[in-house]
């Protein structure tokens, strides 16, 4: 196994650019993940390692292996590559029991019968089916189908696994479990693995890398937690987790930088921020990162980390409540375990949960 590199990948679809300029590497065993909206290149990215697809430009490379280059000329054929593909909907073939379905892709490789039914075994032993080898399909739960469809492709001993949405058919206990599931597997086999999902929470839960990607590009990447923590710019704050966005100006007030709001108050920034005083920021606040106490309870909390409003709608989510919050000039929703009427609230934001950009642009950096 070596490397996956992905250079100045292009895909053209009449005048739209599908896939624009992106370019990542994958390293040996590592799990990475193409994360965006619907209709951002994730897919059209995937197809394009897996050979389904060719690119309008770029290069793909695995070690020393040229999968796809524009400027030589090389498309390898998707036979050639030795990729592991499972799609979001992974068909089995039904009138094959699931034993027949995973010896399939070694019968095109024409393996011995001997070597088949070795490997399948060792396939299904690793998704935990062996004792439902016999069955068929349509006797199958989705999350059953599910490891079947990795079996089969894990059975060729594929040098990169390609996983587009391979969860989304299942509910969302399930899913839960064959995630925990999944990274277990692809850990213990030490797989270099290309994940796409459209899902921040699983995006967040599996990746050693999270790729966010936006209208064909790549916007950020790195670790999940730097992801969620440091996002590069407000559309990354925005896709992942439910940050509160607000616009504020830059206000020096002698030592300190502060976020100045549309209602005059304001809140302490994290870090010296370069900018003169009246610059137009945005601001991103996690919602779990906020806390509400009653306005005649006592403030333990610097004044500069508090500000007051009105709490206008509680909603019980089980473990926490959801609150929606009228301060700033603006709506802020904050998730808390206290139970809090509605009406006025002291609002606590510690500086280091502020994250801080440019008016529509990127994260500010400290002076
Ligand atoms: N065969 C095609 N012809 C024309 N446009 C296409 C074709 N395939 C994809 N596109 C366009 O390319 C863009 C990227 O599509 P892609 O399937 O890669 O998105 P995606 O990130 O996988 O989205 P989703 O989360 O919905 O699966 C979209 O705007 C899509 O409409
Ligand atoms: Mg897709």
């Amino acid at each position: 196994m070596a490397e996956l590199e992905v250079s100045s990948l292009c895909r053209k679809y009449g005048d739209v650019l599908a896939v624009d300029n992106v370019s990542f590497k994958v390293h040996e065993g590592e799990f990475l993940t193409l994360l965006g909206p619907s209709g951002c290149g994730k897919s059209t990215t995937l197809a394009a390692i897996a050979g389904l697809e060719p690119p309008t430009s770029g290069r793909i490379s695995l070690g020393a292996s040229v999968y796809f280059d524009s400027a030589t000329g090389i498309h390898l054929p998707p036979e050639r590559r030795n990729c592991g593909l499972v799609f979001q909907s992974y068909a089995l073939w039904p009138h094959m029991s699931v034993e027949q379905n995973c010896a399939f892709p070694l019968k095109l490789r024409k393996i011995s019968r001997q070597m088949r039914s070795e490997r399948v075994r060792e396939a299904l032993a690793l998704v935990e089916m062996e004792h439902l080898a016999d069955r068929y399909p349509h006797q199958l739960s989705g999350g059953q189908q599910q490891r079947v469809a990795l079996a089969r492709t894990l059975v060729f001993r594929p040098d990169v696994l390609l996983l587009d949405e391979p969860l989304s058919n299942l509910d969302a206990k399930l899913r839960d479990r064959a995630r925990t599931w999944l990274k277990h597997l692809q850990t213990k086999v030490g797989l270099t693995t290309v994940y796409v999902t459209h899902d921040q929470v699983e995006a967040l839960a599996m990746s050693d890398r999270i790729a966010v990607m936006n209208g064909g590009r790549i916007v950020q990447i790195d670790t999940p937690k730097r992801i969620y923590g440091s996002p590069a710019n407000q559309f990354v704050a925005d896709f992942i987790g439910t940050s509160n966005l607000i616009n504020a100006s830059l206000a020096r007030v002698g030592q300190a930088t502060m976020a100045r709001y549309a209602d005059g108050q304001q809140l302490a920034l994290p870090a010296d921020i370069s900018g003169n005083d009246g610059l137009a920021i945005m601001t991103a606040i996690r919602p779990e990162s906020i806390r509400l106490t009653q306005r005649d309870i006592p403030l333990e909390a610097s004044p500069a980390t508090r500000i007051l409003g009105r709490i206008v709608e509680q909603s019980y989510l089980g473990a926490r409540y959801s609150y929606t919050v009228e301060t700033l000039g603006s709506i802020l929703r904050v998730e808390s375990t206290e139970d809090l009427p509605n009406g006025d609230v002291a609002i606590h934001v510690p500086a280091e949960a502020i994250v801080t950009f440019a008016a529509g642009g990127a994260q500010l950096q400290p002076a």
